[in-house]
């Protein structure tokens, strides 16, 4: 493992306390009556009020900070995405959990330089933890290098999914995905993150994780964090957004020949 850049560490001092500060906001309204919850494109897309606060913060601090980086960020869009730096935000992963009481949500934060993701910060306020990682130099949890597992069984691996906002509109909805990896594996999850998803995948606490039709803001921090512990990312699809296989490096091609449908010696 390198040392970090001395070129990022205010960098990364930053998305630290951008990711700190959000998780506040967000804990303040975890479990609480007034979430102010309304929907997007569907029944299950959800935005709460500690949605919108939570980027308020964000953006706000990185515009009085850094005036010359670009940002992507979930609910209010892109500002001079062109850039040289550019920061990708999803100001709260996992708001259908959180609307819910449920503890597996985040904040994820991205720091890209010409559009190479160079920092990525991922923190879960309820559950503790806080994910980072520096290109080139490695992954952490809560400050601890993490790298991802080393099972190469199927049998034994445990993994994640998700299934896409237009499920109800559209057929290809990883229904055929998750039916025919279920009777390869010891388990299936649904996390409900995809930050954390890729977070556990860099942690080895799931072996791998895939998902379709995902957005950059998703998985710009995650799949950084994930690298940098170990595993291969692979984009599964390039007809639906960003759709990913993130893996150990021992289960990658048994995982990839299920989803894609290959044949073993391909
Ligand atoms: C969602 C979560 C979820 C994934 C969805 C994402 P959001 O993000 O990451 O796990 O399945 O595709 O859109 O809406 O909670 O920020
Ligand atoms: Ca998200
Ligand atoms: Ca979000």
């Amino acid at each position: 493992m390198s040392q970090i850049p001395n070129d990022y560490q205010p960098l990364l001092a930053a998305a630290l306390e951008m990711a700190e500060n959000a998780g506040k906001i967000q804990m303040k309204y975890f479990r609480q009556s007034n979430l102010e919850q309304s929907t997007k494109l569907n029944d299950s897309d959800v935005v709460t009020i500690a949605d919108k606060e939570s980027e308020a913060y964000i953006l706000g601090f990185i515009r009085r900070h850094f005036p010359d980086h670009g940002i992507i960020s979930e609910e209010s869009g892109r500002e001079h995405e062109e850039k040289e730096w550019r920061w990708v935000i999803d100001p709260l992963d996992g708001t259908t959990n959180f609307a819910s009481g449920l503890p597996v949500f985040c904040v994820s934060i991205a720091l890209e330089h010409n559009k190479d993701a160079v920092i990525g910060v991922v923190y879960a306020p309820y559950l503790g933890e806080r994910f980072h990682a520096v290109k080139g130099a490695g992954a952490w949890l809560n400050g601890l290098p993490i790298h991802c597992s080393g099972k190469q069984e199927l049998s034994k691996a445990v993994v994640a999914t998700g299934m896409p906002y237009d499920r109800n509109d559209n057929a290809d909805n990883n229904l055929d995905e998750i039916s025919r990896m279920a009777l390869r594996v010891r388990g299936i999850r649904r996390m409900g993150s995809a930050a954390i998803d890729l977070c556990y995948t860099a942690a080895g606490f799931l072996d791998a994780y895939w998902e379709l039709n995902l957005n950059r803001w998703d998985v710009a921090a995650g799949q950084l964090i994930a690298k940098e512990a170990g595993a291969i990312i692979e984009p599964i699809r390039t007809d639906r957004n960003h759709s990913i296989l993130a893996s150990n490096p021992g289960l990658h091609a048994a995982m990839r020949q299920i989803l894609l449908h290959e044949s073993p010696n391909q």
